[in-house]
């Protein structure tokens, strides 16, 4: 049937704005970004005080998982209900992904009948490939190279206890991953530092981390010692030692990593009123000890609920654009 004889377009319309995806913490400018830290309060505000924000009403924002997790699906799974949507949740064993169909194909079709796309994947270059084939903005879950939606939640955490992130410092201890990635380019793009310590090996790959962005020394610097690393910084924040997709790494790394353990002396080198972060699942003894993550300055549980903040805010944006 043509669709022309029901005057149903079966094309984007001419003339329609570009869709626009986020894949790395990069995708958005500076502006933009500081915006959604912005409506990400109001969204949270009226959220707290049972206000009704509902500006995606018959939406569907598709979440697509090849790797676990409890953070991004409960915060993206609820924000979308509250924004007055609905999701629909794919895994690679439960769907035609896991069996082979052509992840072109598999962007084609979902696009068509989503609004929004959530990913969760291996190489960034998967990610990628989708958002090119797709219809609808597509949402980086995490991958192996980047992971902002964490990023922006942690940033939104900064300035709700201490104010601008702006000039300020932050401490990198551990794999130079996903999550070390995506703090430089968050520095490089809104103003502050990231003072890197990691075992030799495990280094940020700067070309990855920087992507399209100028990464100069005023954002970004290494040490080899964790401690040093950690000197009056405002935010010591740290990651697992071994991420999704390299277990079969876990045990040289267990090795490799031993000293970069945050501990109280690393929060002691850091300033008076610093706080810690961490993305979550955290490993008590590996990678923090228990008297930091359980600790007076740590925020993580702060950081993780407001994943589903921010997040809102990203999606209205995708969808909607700025609101006045
Ligand atoms: N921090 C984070 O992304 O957690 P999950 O792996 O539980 O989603
Ligand atoms: N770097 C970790 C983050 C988990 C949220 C991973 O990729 O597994």
């Amino acid at each position: 049937m043509n669709p022309a004889n029901l005057g149903i377009p079966s094309t984007i319309p001419q003339g329609a704005p570009p869709v626009r995806h986020y894949l790395q913490f990069s995708d958005l400018s500076t502006d933009e970004t500081r915006y959604i830290l912005a409506r990400a309060a109001f969204i949270k505000a009226k959220f707290k005080t049972f206000t009704r924000h509902q500006p995606l009403v018959d939406r569907t924002l598709a979440m697509i998982f090849e790797k676990a997790s409890t953070r991004t699906r409960v915060s993206f799974e609820a924000g979308m209900y509250q924004l007055g949507g609905s999701v629909v949740h794919l895994t690679t064993g439960d769907s035609q992904l896991g069996r082979a169909e052509p992840i072109e194909d598999s962007a084609r079709v979902i696009s068509r009948m989503a609004d929004l796309v959530m990913i969760r994947t291996f190489e960034q270059t998967k990610i990628e490939r989708f958002a090119e084939y797709s219809r609808v903005p597509v949402i980086n879950g995490l991958t192996n190279e980047f992971h902002p939606c964490q990023i922006l939640a942690d940033i939104f955490t900064y300035i709700e206890h201490r104010g601008p992130i702006q000039g300020k410092t932050v401490a990198w201890v551990g794999d130079g991953n996903n999550m070390a990635n995506t703090w430089l380019q968050a520095a490089a793009l809104l103003g502050f530092k990231v003072n890197v310590s990691t075992p030799r090996g495990y280094e940020v790959d700067e070309e990855i981390a920087t992507g399209p962005l100028e990464i100069s020394a005023s954002s970004y610097e290494t040490y080899s010692d964790p401690m040093d690393a950690c000197r009056d910084a405002d935010l010591v924040t740290t990651d697992v030692w071994t991420s999704m997709g390299f277990e079969a790494e876990n045990e040289i790394r267990k090795q490799a990593f031993a000293t970069w353990r945050v501990n109280t002396d690393m929060m002691a080198a850091a300033k008076p009123d610093a706080l810690f972060m961490h993305c979550l699942p955290a490993h008590r003894g590996e990678e923090v000890d228990a008297d930091v993550i359980d600790g007076p300055q740590s925020v993580v549980w702060d950081e993780a609920e407001n994943r589903m903040h921010v997040q809102k805010a990203l999606m209205e944006y995708l969808l909607l654009g700025k609101i006045d």
